[in-house]
């Protein structure tokens, strides 16, 4: 969607506030031996609390009411019965609804013991979404946010899944402008404008550029053995730095 007025400003993050709020505290509650399922029941209870609607439910129908994708699963993994074990990278993605306006984030940690190398995936995939926010602004052309992952995976040694990507937001949980890709693509000729809302969300992996649907129908899985990370923020585009929506609220 693309800003309006003051309203419209409030609705997106206010609904990014809560979908924040939920992401940093399923992250906090992950611990060993609890199942995917009890995790995303913790999502659930407080998207309701806050008057919230699953987005991926609503749009989609998803089982589940956020997508929490486990080591070779890179996205959109279905809550259930697996258990999360000591050295998992666990990727949360919360988006919602609330009051008509749509907002998505993600994160992902590697429950202790952390390794350097899975540290290093996830400090990368963060300073890729930092990057790439440094380009978002009004004007400048939608490949620099793709050229600015693809750089900073590279200069990690890291690959970028090429078949996962940013898009629009804020009306409802996927719209124009689509396939915000990881990577410099340059036939893609879409400027940024003020007042658009975009969700910018890097997946970076050690082996995998792309990944294909589970048996299940939804989750999205490298080759075995792959590992990845994903960190998102919804935003405003302005003429500045983008407003970002999905800010924790204890790191600012
Ligand atoms: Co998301
Ligand atoms: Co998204």
């Amino acid at each position: 969607m693309t800003i309006e007025n003051q309203k419209d400003i409030d609705g997106v993050l206010n609904a990014g506030r809560v979908v924040a709020n939920v992401r940093d505290a399923m992250l906090a509650a992950i611990e060993p031996g609890m199942t995917t399922a009890e995790l995303d029941e913790l999502g659930a209870e407080l998207l309701a609390r806050a008057g919230a609607r699953s987005a991926p439910r609503l749009a989609y129908d998803f089982p589940g009411a956020t997508c929490i994708s486990v080591n070779e699963e890179a996205a959109h993994g279905i809550p259930g019965g697996r258990v999360i074990r000591a050295g998992d990278i666990v990727n949360v993605d919360v988006s919602a609804e609330l009051d008509g306006y749509f907002a998505d984030t993600g994160g992902t940690i590697v429950v202790p013991p952390v390794t350097a190398s899975k540290a290093r995936l996830c400090h990368a995939t963060q300073l890729a979404l930092r990057n790439a926010l440094a380009e978002a602004t009004a004007g400048a052309p939608i490949n620099r946010i793709g050229k600015a992952i693809q750089q900073t995976a590279k200069s990690h040694g890291f690959k970028v899944i090429r078949n996962l990507a940013g898009h629009g937001v804020g009306r409802s949980l996927h719209e124009e402008p689509t396939d915000i890709v990881g990577y410099f693509d340059r036939r893609d000729t879409r400027r940024l404008r003020a007042g658009q809302v975009i969700a910018i969300e890097p997946f970076l992996s050690t082996r995998s550029t792309y990944v294909v649907e589970a048996e299940d129908g939804w989750t999205l899985v490298g080759e075995p053995g792959n590992l990845s990370a994903q960190y998102e923020h919804t935003v405003i585009v302005t003429n500045g730095a983008p407003i970002i929506a999905t800010l924790s609220e204890s790191r600012g």
